[in-house]
């Protein structure tokens, strides 16, 4: 019951055929439509009609969205978001398309937060019958799909109550100022069996750090390094392992600005799994374990 995993995130960018160059030659995503504006892409992995969508408008995030387990379940989390007192919009059946009806939130530090259920399956080129375990001509990074997404808000604390009190989620891992603080600075959150569906740190409301796909292992992070070179990508900082979640990472942005990240390896996530935490002071290990220490542009550069 609840949410099931992070369906889609829709983010603008200045240039639609520009963000086309990126997405699909570079990052390898597929096309799955073009409409009213907006580009409809998904990962060789990905089942269903998108899990990206680009418009023209700047750079930023417009919404992230999550899809639910169960049709019913949409009343359900409709009544625990009017109870934790934010408004609920109906969001109709075609108004996103390939997406059937649902509901959205704008939380207090101003992003929007959609949930569906149903979403047009499109299905992948290997199939669900005797697959092969990659589809040929994959182009660029070859991401199969999207992981997570990271955004700032002013009150991380109230984002994060509002992803585990009323949708459920499960802290993987959280900076505190202090060993033994009650006061989250900055979280990691998990409905899937993933070390982060959706994380947040401390910074301006509404602003997108970055969304990151997944790829098998170091090595195609590697390659994807090779790609972003080759494509004149500006990388922002990696490949390196972060201290929280474990992961491997590249980050990079796209030609509008907005920070996308490539992710390997992290644990898994489960039901009992305990909160990990790291302290204010250790937040430069916690996210470059390498260097152990922030760049200016990861703070400062938000969209
Ligand atoms: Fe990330």
């Amino acid at each position: 019951m609840g949410i099931s995993r992070l369906g889609f995130v829709q983010v603008r960018v200045t240039d639609l055929e520009e963000a086309k160059r990126h997405y699909i030659a570079a990052v390898g995503l597929e096309k799955t439509e073009e409409k009213d504006g907006k580009v409809y892409l998904k990962g060789w992995d990905e089942w269903d009609h998108h899990s990206v969508v680009v418009e023209e408008g700047g750079a930023g995030l417009v919404k992230m969205a999550f899809k639910v387990d169960q049709a019913e379940d949409l009343a359900e989390l409709e009544r625990r978001i009017e109870a934790h007192g934010l408004k609920v919009e109906r969001v109709h059946r075609h108004e996103d398309h390939a997406i059937g009806d649902g509901i959205k939130t704008t939380l207090p530090s101003g992003h929007v937060v959609q949930l569906y259920h149903e979403a047009e399956v499109v299905g992948t080129r290997t199939g669900q019958l005797n697959p092969d375990p990659w589809p040929d001509e994959l182009r660029g990074m070859g991401a199969p799909r999207l992981d997570h997404l990271l955004v700032s808000a002013e009150d991380p604390h109230e984002f994060t109550r509002f992803f585990t009190d009323v949708l459920d989620f499960k802290i993987s891992e959280k900076v505190v100022p202090e060993a033994g603080s009650d006061q989250i600075l900055a979280a990691w959150l998990f409905r899937t069996n993933t070390p982060h569906d959706v994380a947040v740190i401390p910074g301006p409301n509404g602003k997108l750090h970055h969304f990151a796909f997944y790829l098998d292992n170091w090595n195609e992070l590697l390659k994807a390094g090779d790609v972003m070179s080759k494509h004149r990508i500006p990388i922002d900082v990696g490949p390196t392992r972060h201290g929280i979640t474990r992961g491997q990472t590249i980050y990079f942005f796209d030609p509008a600005g907005n920070r996308n990240e490539v992710f390997s390896g992290g644990y898994i996530t489960y039901g009992d799994f305990p909160c990990i935490t790291w302290t204010a002071d250790q937040l430069g290990t916690g996210i470059f374990y390498h260097n152990r220490e922030l760049n200016e542009r990861f703070t400062s550069v938000l969209t």
